[in-house]
């Protein structure tokens, strides 16, 4: 597979990490179809730069009729990205998130096995482990505690009944550049926002809260050579336990603001999991160097791309 021209289709690459992958494969010089009903947001603006260069079809992976207008196969590759991200969305629209996540895996596996696929690459969610014990191991006892853990669990379990040949990425929390802030969206772009645009407290839930996060462009590299992991279910992630209350105090320093805006709160109740990290001796015996972008540079270069996208004011000397 490597060295080949690759055809490939993204569901949910107009998102943030599905952007990121369809940049990365374009140069690699892959032919990139993008199939996305962009319910973030509302256009294919994350793909502005490169949409003369990728076929993108607006639609949905719920409806059958939506896939069976994409190009016709085979794909060398197909990366089921599209979802409805992620657990607290879950919880306020669970209907939302089983269509999508559970009954739209199944229809994009219906299309796989009927286009021809060479490999399905499926992006599980940490989130499926619950409370389980640390280090989290891809062997571990899995009890996901909101609909989305749960329901990303199930697309695992989809995948790997389908028959067609699968690899599963259980990514932790990834963060960089094209991830913008908002409802329901990530904690990096949400508190980098706050803290450059208003003066409210910046909040941590929890003392005792981590979490292991990982750069974007990391996460593609392991994507972009997802056949390494053919038939296995694998743990994407840096393997190093962040504690929030710690990211918190680096964004303070990131954007030159008091330590006073720090203001620590009790846990949400639907937020069970307060630590969480991964064992990555299995992803580091297929990839011995991913995920090592240290946070420091991750969090510079995510800051520059939110000034870029203007959730930020401009840098003052
Ligand atoms: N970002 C993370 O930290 C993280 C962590 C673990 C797992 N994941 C998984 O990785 C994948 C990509 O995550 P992301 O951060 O890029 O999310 P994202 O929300 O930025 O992107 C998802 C994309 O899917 C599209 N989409 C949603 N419902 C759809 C539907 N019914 N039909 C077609 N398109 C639809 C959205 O419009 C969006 O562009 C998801 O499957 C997510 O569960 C992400």
């Amino acid at each position: 597979m490597p060295g080949k021209l690759m055809r490939v289709l993204i569901t949910g690459g107009a998102g943030f990490i599905g952007s990121n992958l369809a940049r990365a494969l374009l140069r690699r010089g892959d032919e990139v179809v993008v199939v996305d009903n962009l319910s973030v947001d509302g256009s294919p603006a994350r793909l502005d730069d490169v949409l003369h260069r990728i076929r993108f079809c607006h639609g949905d992976i719920r409806h059958r009729e939506d896939l069976a207008q994409l190009p016709s196969g085979p794909y060398d590759l197909i990366f089921h990205l599209a979802a409805s991200f992620a657990n607290e969305r879950s919880l306020a629209l669970p209907t939302q998130d089983l269509l999508t996540n559970a009954q739209g895996t199944l229809s994009v596996l219906d299309f796989a096995r009927g286009a021809g696929c060479g490999l399905l690459v499926y992006a599980g969610s940490s989130s499926s482990y619950g409370a389980a014990p640390l280090p989290l191991r891809e062997d571990s006892l899995i009890a996901p505690t909101t609909p989305y853990a749960l329901t990303k669990l199930l697309g695992e379990r989809y995948v790997e009944a389908s028959g067609l040949p699968f690899a599963v990425f259980r990514l932790f929390n990834v963060y960089g550049p094209g991830d913008p802030p908002g409802p329901f969206r990530n904690a990096i772009p949400n508190m980098l926002r706050l803290l450059g645009q208003t003066d409210q407290p910046l909040q941590v839930f929890g003392a005792e809260a981590t979490r292991d996060f990982s750069f974007v462009d990391d996460v593609v590299a392991v994507l972009l050579e997802a056949h390494r992991a053919r038939g296995r279910v694998l743990n994407v992630a840096s393997g190093i336990e962040t504690p929030i209350l710690g990211l918190a105090r680096r964004l303070l320093a990131l954007l030159r603001q008091p330590e006073a805006r720090l203001q620590l709160c009790p846990p949400r109740p639907w937020d069970t999991v307060s630590r969480r990290v991964a064992d990555t001796s299995a992803l580091r015996a297929l990839f011995p160097d991913a995920c090592s972008t240290p946070l420091e540079e991750g969090l510079l270069r995510t800051a520059h791309w939110l000034r870029r996208a203007g959730f930020l004011p401009p840098e003052t000397p």
